[in-house]
């Protein structure tokens, strides 16, 4: 009679481990981080990030084409900002005609289906690299609301689906949708970076964008990552304020977050796989010490088996690529 229970009758098989398996992944679980620059023709590789481009317009609503055909559902888009467009007022931010605005049109154009999430914040469009304005050596907390109001809903006029804050702003949210509400976009939605950590690992994605803190850090208005209590003060004060969908940022490093967040909360989920962790996977499997899809999809995995309802992720081709 012994042992009575014996739990490996449920992982004997290939075909029982599939029966009995809580995890799943699909297309439909990904968010595509999209890289737009000003050109015609242009793919360049981000060093940090080998296999990720920076690409121009023309070559976006390809890209946008493939990943539709591929199964894909939504990408998120960030732009890199010519450095003559920066100042401490994120005005190229407004900008109708701006690279961001001409992105989500040209995307919408190209593949109507397809959602589009534009990032919001100033960092880009930052002589300083910040996510908000600068007065000081302070960033201001409700002048850059201010400014994100209309950045999202410039975005949402050009046709973004989704705006996804990522500043960490107090306020912002509500800032946001009553600016859209304001002016008939009661329709567009609001991802907020709820949860997001002043993280070590952004570092490849500043690379891709050129938008490094030129002086200090994150640390006064990103979280403190020995933070958990926070994270869920934020969450829940995102979703009052009208988030639809809350996001956690970094990944694998705060699944805990993940999990406490997806117990707390009753809106969907969405995790951010950051550049630093692609670039970690990448760099070891490039040395031979990490077996690449192996690993890939063993984090994609536990991304999803914390909590995630959404995983945003520079893995979402290859990702879907081996899951069909
Ligand atoms: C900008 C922003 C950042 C990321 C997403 N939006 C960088 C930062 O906060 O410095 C990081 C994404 C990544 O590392 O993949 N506000």
């Amino acid at each position: 009679m012994y042992p009575l229970r014996r739990n490996r009758r449920l992982r004997s098989t290939a075909s029982i481990r599939a029966l009995v398996r809580e995890t799943t992944l699909s297309p439909n679980d990904f968010l595509v981080p999209l890289f737009v620059v000003e050109g015609k023709g242009v793919k360049e590789e981000i060093p940090s990030m080998p296999g990720y481009y920076r690409m121009s317009l023309d070559l976006l609503s390809e890209e946008a084409k493939e990943l539709q055909a591929m199964g894909l559902l939504a990408v998120l888009l960030f732009v890199k900002v010519d450095d003559s467009l920066k100042d401490n007022a994120g005005k190229e931010a407004l900008n109708p005609n701006g690279l961001m605005q001409r992105a989500v049109k040209t995307i919408k154009e190209a593949t109507p289906e397809l959602l589009v999430m534009t990032d919001v914040a100033l960092d880009p469009y930052s002589q300083y690299g910040h996510d908000g304005i600068v007065e000081d050596g302070q960033i201001l907390n409700d002048a850059t609301n201010d400014v994100l109001a209309q950045m999202a809903l410039s975005h949402a006029m050009a046709g973004a689906d989704f705006v996804a804050p990522s500043d960490m702003m107090d306020g912002r949210v509500l800032r946001i949708r009553q600016a859209l509400d304001e002016q008939g976009k009661e329709g567009t939605g609001i991802m907020s970076y709820s949860a997001k950590y002043a993280s070590a690992f952004y570092g490849p994605f500043r690379d891709a964008l050129d938008s490094a803190p030129g002086f200090g850090d994150k640390k006064t208005y990103q979280m403190d990552p020995a933070n958990r209590e926070e994270a869920i003060r934020e969450t829940e004060m995102d979703i009052d304020e009208g988030a639809d969908i809350v996001m956690v940022k970094p990944g694998l490093c705060y699944l805990d977050i993940v999990r406490e967040i997806k117990n707390a909360v009753e809106v969907p989920v969405a995790v951010y796989q950051v550049s630093g962790e692609y670039a970690m996977l990448k760099a070891a499997a490039e040395k031979g010490w990490l077996e690449h899809d192996a690993v890939m999809l063993e984090q994609l995995t536990a991304i999803k088996r914390a909590g995630a309802d959404i995983i945003a992720t520079y893995f979402a081709r290859e990702a879907v690529k081996l899951l069909s």
